[in-house]
């Protein structure tokens, strides 16, 4: 029998992280997981007291350090690398917004996954093997109006995606992007009621807007996330590195 994986996930305390988390440890993988928020990691060891939890901010780059520090106390090494983290930022016209507001979006969604590659990646080349997920969007598929610093976070995870893919292939280790679409929860509910306001329209409006975009006609749930990353770091995608795979119902627009 193989050893389990050993998996690590940013953001893992609550949402899509959360769920990656719990279907990686139902699978049978040794699983720790960092999050902001001390309260989600509270409620994640209420659930699952078999994964680790550690708080930490993955734009700074000390909490980082101590993170994946204790991960490798634990671990030594890691199998599969999840860069889950990242936030909406703000929403409204390029000329409403504000640069700090700007940069913190870049921070929260480019910054935690530099991190937890540049880690991974030293780990994963010396061991010749190893899986890395970077969680992008549709976003970082299409345009996006109201949404820039998100959009450009977001396509600028898919070019990291492509870049590590290439350096770290003649390594063996694959390392591919999941796209979701609208993931039914808290934070879609706060996206609507943003884009709501800049837009000045009705809530229901813009959810009806975000349905009609989806061939399926459907929003997707962090399970679904989860069951692509399951297949993504499985054997039966051993040949799939590159990827920007979208698990969205089929996205046709996103206006
Ligand atoms: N929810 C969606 O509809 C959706 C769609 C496409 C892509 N995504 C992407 O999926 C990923 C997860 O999204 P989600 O919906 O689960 O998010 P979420 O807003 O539900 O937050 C999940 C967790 O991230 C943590 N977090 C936020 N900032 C952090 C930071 N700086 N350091 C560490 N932890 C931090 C929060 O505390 C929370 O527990 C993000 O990269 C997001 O951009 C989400």
């Amino acid at each position: 029998m193989s050893a389990p994986k050993r998996v690590v996930i940013t953001a893992g305390g609550a949402g899509i992280g959360r769920a990656l988390a719990l279907a990686f440890h139902a699978s049978g993988a040794r699983v720790a997981v960092c999050d902001i928020d001390a309260n989600t990691i509270a409620e994640l060891a209420e659930i699952q007291p078999e994964i680790i939890g550690r708080v930490a901010n993955v734009t700074d780059a000390d909490d980082m350090a101590a993170f994946l520090g204790d991960v490798d106390a634990a671990f030594s090494g890691v199998d599969v690398a999840l860069a889950n983290a990242g936030t909406g930022g703000p929403a409204g016209p390029i000329e409403s917004l504000d640069l700090n507001d700007w940069r913190a979006c870049l921070s929260a969604n480019l910054d935690g996954a530099f991190l937890l590659c540049q880690w991974a990646a030293a780990h994963m080349k010396a061991q010749k093997s190893g899986s890395i997920i970077l969680t992008s969007s549709t976003a970082g598929m299409f345009g996006y109006p109201m949404r820039s610093p998100y959009a450009t976070a977001k396509w600028g995870v898919i070019g990291l995606m492509k870049t590590l893919a290439c350096e770290l292939g003649p390594y063996g280790v694959r390392v591919n992007a999941i796209c979701p679409g609208a993931v039914e929860g808290d934070r879609m509910e706060r996206v609507l009621k943003n884009e709501a306001a800049a837009k000045n329209q009705d809530i229901e409006e813009v959810r009806q807007i975000y349905v009609k975009g989806v061939s399926m006609r459907t929003w997707v749930s962090a399970d679904d996330i989860a069951d692509a990353a399951l297949f993504l770091t499985s054997p039966a995608a051993s040949k799939i590195s590159g990827l920007a795979m979208p698990v969205d119902g089929h996205t046709e627009s996103i206006t």
